[in-house]
């Protein structure tokens, strides 16, 4: 974390996870473990159908709501699908785009992940951006062109004055859902990676001011670690995040 020149947010990802019914209880249990949050920005991101009760539970707090995917389109006919407008007008925050389980499972290429960012930015949401190397990618040593090639096609057509509310997560696929986390050098190596794509792109000044999250196994006893590296500046987490009261232990490492 580097506090001086960029937000840390630790946001909770609960993909398909969670009911409706549940989330009154996991925000008063949530509310009542965490102290005050003073250093960073929380935010859960949660399944479409549970945003309005996730609004209505923490309305009165600081921790803010996110979506898990948001379309490339403004509006129209478009079944199924739910627009960055229509998620900014119920109170969304964040929105997490091209995450591996929807770049593996469900087809979204770099190109469909960069008209997502977009889309959100021009209707003034915070996009997590996800990237992140398989192992095999990682054992063969291309994880630095993976990455770079992957933020700078998901940043494609972003200026740069939207480019400060951009969050860029690395989430390298091999650890996410696996317990196995990387190292704190392994992760800050990426993000610090991610940065200098950033500089290239839009110089130091931006660059500095990005906050750049690290995900893949994040629980209670690692954050701390993890978040002490100069270029983690918050992470994105998913199993741990289910469980108000880890969630708390992360938040409170990220608040020291
Ligand atoms: P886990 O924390 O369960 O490994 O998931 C990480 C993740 O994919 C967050 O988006």
């Amino acid at each position: 974390m580097n506090r001086k020149y960029r937000k840390t947010v630790i946001a909770g990802n609960w993909k398909m996870n969670m009911l409706t019914s549940e989330v009154k209880a996991y925000a008063d249990t949530l509310r009542a473990s965490s102290g005050k949050v003073r250093h960073c920005e929380i935010a859960i991101c949660a399944p479409f159908v549970m945003l309005p009760r996730l609004i209505k539970s923490f309305r009165d707090c600081r921790i803010a709501v996110g979506a898990q995917n948001v379309s490339d389109k403004d509006a129209g006919a478009y079944t199924g699908e739910v627009s960055a407008a229509q998620l900014r007008d119920l109170g969304i925050k964040y929105v997490i785009v091209g995450h591996s389980e929807r770049r593996a499972y469900y087809g979204e290429t770099d190109e469909i992940v960069s008209a997502k960012v977009r889309a959100a930015l021009a209707a003034g949401l915070i996009p997590i951006v996800c990237v992140g190397e398989t192992l095999e990618q990682r054992e063969r040593g291309v994880t630095e062109e993976h990455i770079s090639m992957q933020v700078k096609l998901a940043l494609g057509g972003v200026p740069a004055e939207k480019m400060r509310r951009v969050i860029i997560a690395y989430e390298p696929i091999w650890a996410i859902g696996t317990g196995r986390t990387a190292t704190a050098s392994e992760a800050n190596e990426v993000c610090s990676r991610i940065r200098a794509v950033i500089r290239s792109l839009y110089g130091a000044r931006i660059a500095r001011a990005v906050t750049i999250q690290y995900g893949g196994s994040m629980n209670a006893s690692n954050a701390a670690e993890l978040l002490s590296m100069p270029d983690v500046d918050g992470g994105l987490i998913g199993g741990a995040s289910l469980d108000p009261e880890h969630f708390a232990a992360i938040i409170e490492a990220a608040n020291q």
